[in-house]
């Protein structure tokens, strides 16, 4: 089918990548000159694993085309709507990106066209883009309106788009319904060339699910905050176990094990970042104020999030005692691994305080340097963890790269002023590094010799 993907952001580009990759004749669209640029010249804007090796086949193969937004109208049948929604000062999402794309549908398409909201979205967006649709079409536009919610992880989104648990079609006709499941489903089918796994998942529980625009709109802001409540949730007990002297992980893994709660999004640490949680969280508030409803329970969700930052750095000056004047190693910047994406990242906003508590700091990200540098000029970039560690009174861990776990704690403890690592994601190796002469803090537990107790054994 002819799909046209509107705005080249993290959504659009894998959605874009990944329906070329399953078959489809794909034209992606983005309104940023410089970043158009660098996509029609085979430079990827943003780094997302298995992206880059997809989009270059299939712009090889003629099925990937990136241009300009009013070519993207006249040649997609399906539109996709991927441009941003921010949140604005008040917590609403922003959507005026989405209203100037559709004034151009209306003015310009002639014909039918099948117009999906992939951005997240409040909830009746979809009926606001239906009317208006209508109201400015001035050139024959017969158009369904349809909700196709992402559920793409950065850092997996490739993954997840190719071999997700769910799709989610909401929609206002019969036939919309037809062409969404028509697009997908070599993905239901599970009939494509998968460009990550030589031997893919079964995916036996994948289902369609096909509701009211309306519906779906919720669905994906509920997911998001459902996930949210959890992480805030046992960071919550993470700061009771921490207060009685339990072991957190423990109590997570213990919670974990009934399949009504499942082991999933109980890692504590520094809490929800990213540009999809906080803000997601943050209007789905907004929607509940305006329709009446009381959602103080997600209030409360933000209020535990925004504490963690302050909550981490209390630990580090309990550790360290004074702050002004020390080296402080911090691995990770990127808000979570696999992404180079800074955006509401807890490290960013740990460097800000502990850059204004007079403390000299050190950084290295296999990934994120480059747009970190952008919000944080003043600390000093390294090219690798050691390098960072340099006569440091303290390694911060902040983001969970699978390369920090994996470290030579020796070398690095030869290289540190003193051998402490705060680790803000509970994440590495614990034994290895407190064997290499390490002080080790974590998140919402005891220090190391009781997080080297045997576990549960199996029965
Ligand atoms: C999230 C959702 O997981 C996706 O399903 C959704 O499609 C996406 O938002 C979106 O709306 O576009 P993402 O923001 O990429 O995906 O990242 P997550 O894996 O959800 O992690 C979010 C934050 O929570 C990260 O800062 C992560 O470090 C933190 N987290 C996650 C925890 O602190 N603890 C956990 O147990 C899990």
């Amino acid at each position: 089918m002819k799909i046209s993907v509107i705005g080249a952001g993290y959504v659009g580009l894998t959605t874009a990548g990944c329906l070329a990759q399953i078959g489809h004749d794909v034209f992606c669209s983005e309104n940023d000159k410089d970043k158009l640029a660098k996509l029609q010249a085979g430079v990827m804007p943003l780094f997302e694993p298995h992206l880059e090796g997809i989009i270059a086949s299939a712009k090889e193969a003629g099925r990937l085309t990136f241009g300009s937004t009013d070519e993207g109208i006249d040649r997609g049948k399906a539109i996709f709507i991927c441009v941003g929604t921010p949140p604005l000062g008040n917590g609403d999402a922003d959507l005026s990106a989405i209203e100037g794309i559709a004034r151009v549908i209306a003015k310009r398409a002639s014909g039918y066209r099948l117009v999906i909201e992939k951005s997240t979205v409040p909830v009746q967006t979809g009926a606001q883009l239906r009317k208006h649709l209508g109201v400015h079409s001035t050139n024959g536009l017969d158009c369904d309106v349809a909700c196709n919610p992402e559920f793409l992880r950065e850092g997996s989104g490739v993954e997840d788009f190719l071999h997700p648990d769910r799709i989610v079609v909401g929609v206002d006709s019969p036939r919309a319904a037809t062409l969404l499941q028509e697009i997908y489903q070599p993905i239901i089918d599970q009939t494509f060339a998968c460009p990550v796994h030589s031997d893919c998942p079964s995916r036996n529980t994948l289902r369609f699910l096909v509701t009211d625009t309306t519906s779906s709109e919720l669905i994906k802001h509920a997911s998001n905050s459902f996930l949210a409540t959890k992480i805030s949730f046992i960071n919550m007990v993470a700061d009771l176990c921490e207060a009685v002297g339990a072991d957190v992980a423990k109590v997570a893994e213990g919670m974990g094990l009934d399949p009504r709660i499942g082991p999933a999004f109980l890692s504590p640490g520094l809490g929800f970042g990213g540009f999809c949680l906080p803000k997601d969280v943050q209007a789905f508030i907004r929607i509940a104020e305006k329709s009446g409803c009381d959602f103080s329970l997600l209030k409360e969700v933000e209020r535990i999030n925004q504490r963690r930052i302050e909550h981490f750095i209390e630990i580090v000056r309990r550790e360290l005692w004074v702050l002004r004047g020390r080296k402080i190693a911090m691995l990770g910047l990127a808000f979570k691994p696999n992404t180079d994406d800074v955006r509401f990242a807890p490290a960013i906003a740990i460097a800000k305080l502990l850059l204004a508590e007079g403390v000299e700091v050190r950084a290295y990200d296999p990934e994120a340097m480059e747009k970190a540098k952008v919000l944080l000029p003043a600390i000093t970039y390294c090219d690798n963890a050691y390098e960072a560690a340099e006569g440091a009174d303290a390694v911060l861990l902040l983001t969970e790269w699978e390369e920090f776990r994996k470290m030579d704690w020796g070398r690095l403890a030869t290289l540190v002023e003193r051998p402490l690592i705060i680790d803000g994601r509970n994440a590495l190796p614990l034994e290895n590094v407190t064997r290499n002469g390490f002080e080790y803090v974590g998140i919402g537990g005891l220090s190391a010799p009781s997080r080297l107790e045997p576990a549960m054994i199996p029965v």
